[in-house]
């Protein structure tokens, strides 16, 4: 994404463009002297490096991505005028994937959802869909997000990962059993991000040229085939080979193995949200294939590598706000709240003039009344910088009912969403156990969760733990509760028997 590839051939210059003397040698005072205080090139050397490191994201901060082109190939028009999305548009895309709870250097075959950032550069200005491989998520409010992340992360004294704390918040948030039963069951280890499917999880809104509103749900289903790690497989890659997931993608596409997945979507008619039987907009839940079957619509491949991976995916800012016309977002809270804080991240974690790096950058040309700031590249010369102008240099003015809105009424409250008749905490995680896993799946489930219990989890977290999966599968709740027992009963001292 720069300008002109760089030169590797040029000599070696200061960032002022004037010859380095040398990178070699610092400036002493005799070959065994004191370093000279004007050896600018030396100081500005150090000075930059203390400063070449951007804040790591909190969350999804490991990760790694690629760019590519999306093909819509189906007419989808009816449900949305949005020009990526009509049929032979072809869009330049960039998709980055991640873990959510490790730092930089941590594997990346540790049991976690991953992150699937999509970033599409289109004629309308920048699509982003932030979502994960899975469909569902922890909670159903962003007030709770950040106290999610800080119980996956590190304890407070001992800087470690604590598995007490994980299930702590778990178990006191029954409305993360859906996505937890899909996190430690088949799908949670994914063998490559190649492999794995990505969803935008959230509803979303989708408006057509007529302005008629569907409730719209994103798939991308690997064409790769589905592939996972066993615990015992993750754990031998996560030490020898942390990068495993990065690399893995890198080199495909290296190759010219360029991996694709192929979009579908579920659309609900907008009326249809308010008696639906679950709450359609609640995160934790799936809208069932029978109710809403999958509609194709196009296909992602990723065909080229970042040439800098600091410049390319480290400054990379995805934000599930950005949308272009014939794309919405919805009531769900969660996706609200996020609507704010990414561009907020990045402003923290980049700067505020984050959007003009190239890779941020929409190809369509951008005319904004937010000027200045650090870092300021594009500006607008003498134009006006404030509306209503005198001068000739337009601005916005759209009034009335917004064209991907919805109705809201009622007093300002602090409270869970209102239930639907079958709106509940755990059985749409109770029939993924039952209908959706194999007796092997069930049994490896029982194996990982009763790990993971075993691993310092105390009471009162243990037992709540216990009932928490009871309440998922009776059976499978008896069995981790019956091994996690076992494994915790004092072993028979070296000679004895045991009765
Ligand atoms: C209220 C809930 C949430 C909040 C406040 C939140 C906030 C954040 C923040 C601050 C970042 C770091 C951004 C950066 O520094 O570039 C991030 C990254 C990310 N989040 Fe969320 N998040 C929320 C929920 C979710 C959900 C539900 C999903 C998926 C469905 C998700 C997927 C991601 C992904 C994939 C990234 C990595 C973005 C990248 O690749 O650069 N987040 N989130």
């Amino acid at each position: 994404m720069t300008d002109k590839p760089f030169d590797t051939s040029a000599p070696s210059t200061t960032t002022t463009g004037a010859p380095a003397v040398s990178d070699r040698n610092s400036l002493t005072v005799g070959p065994d002297g004191p370093i000279l205080l004007h050896d600018v090139h030396f100081l500005e050397q150090m000075a930059h490096f203390n400063r070449e490191k951007t804040i790591e994201r909190q969350p999804h901060a490991k990760g790694s991505g690629a760019f590519g082109v999306f093909e819509t190939t189906e007419d989808v028009s009816r449900y949305t005028k949005a020009a990526l999305f009509q049929r032979g548009a072809k869009t330049e895309m960039l998709a980055r994937f991640s873990t959510v709870a490790g730092e930089q250097g941590s594997p990346d075959t540790w049991r976690d959802v991953r992150g699937f950032s999509l970033k599409f550069y289109t004629t309308e200005g920048n699509y982003d869909l932030v979502g994960n491989n899975t469909p569902v998520f922890f909670v159903r409010d962003p007030m709770k997000f950040p106290h999610f992340i800080r119980s996956q992360k590190r304890l407070p004294d001992r800087g470690l990962r604590d598995n007490n704390m994980q299930w702590d918040f778990w178990t006191n948030n029954p409305e993360s059993a859906h996505q937890v039963t899909y996190l430690m069951g088949p799908r949670g280890l994914p063998r490559t991000w190649r492999q794995m499917n990505g969803y935008g999880s959230h509803t979303y809104m989708w408006v057509n040229a007529q302005g008629e509103r569907f409730w719209v749900k994103y798939h991308f289903h690997t064409r790769q085939g589905m592939a996972f790690f066993s615990n015992a497989e993750a754990a031998t890659m996560a030490g020898s080979d942390a990068d495993f997931h990065r690399r893995d993608l890198f080199e495909a596409i290296e190759r010219g193995d360029c991996p694709s997945w192929e979009l579908s979507v579920q659309i609900m008619p907008y009326a249809d949200a308010k008696n639906y039987r679950i709450n359609p907009f609640d995160l934790t839940k799936v809208w069932p294939h029978k109710d809403y079957p999958l509609i194709k619509v196009g296909t992602m491949t990723l065909n080229r590598n970042p040439v800098n991976f600091f410049a390319e995916i480290e400054q990379a800012a995805f934000s599930p706000g950005n949308t272009v016309p014939g794309i919405g977002l919805s009531p769900d809270k969660m996706l609200l709240g996020r609507a704010f804080a990414y561009n907020d991240a990045h402003r923290n974690r980049i700067g505020a003039n984050f959007h003009q790096l190239p890779v941020n950058q929409p190809k369509v040309p951008v005319n904004t009344y937010m000027i200045d700031g650090p870092m300021t590249y594009h500006h607008t010369g003498a134009a006006p910088v404030y509306v209503p102008n005198s001068g000739d240099r337009p601005w916005a003015d759209e009034t009335g009912k917004v064209d991907n809105g919805w109705e809201a009424d009622g007093a300002m409250v602090r409270s869970a969403y209102t239930l639907h008749a079958e709106d509940d905490d755990f059985s749409q995680a109770g029939t993924m156990v039952r209908e959706v896993f194999s007796d092997a799946d069930r049994t490896a489930l029982v194996d990982t969760v009763s790990g993971s219990l075993l691993g310092g989890v105390r009471e009162p977290v243990l037992s709540r733990a216990f009932d928490y999966w009871k309440k998922i599968d009776a059976d499978v709740g008896a069995r981790i509760e019956e091994k996690v027992r076992k494994g915790q009963a004092p072993k028979p001292a070296e000679g004895q028997g045991q009765g």
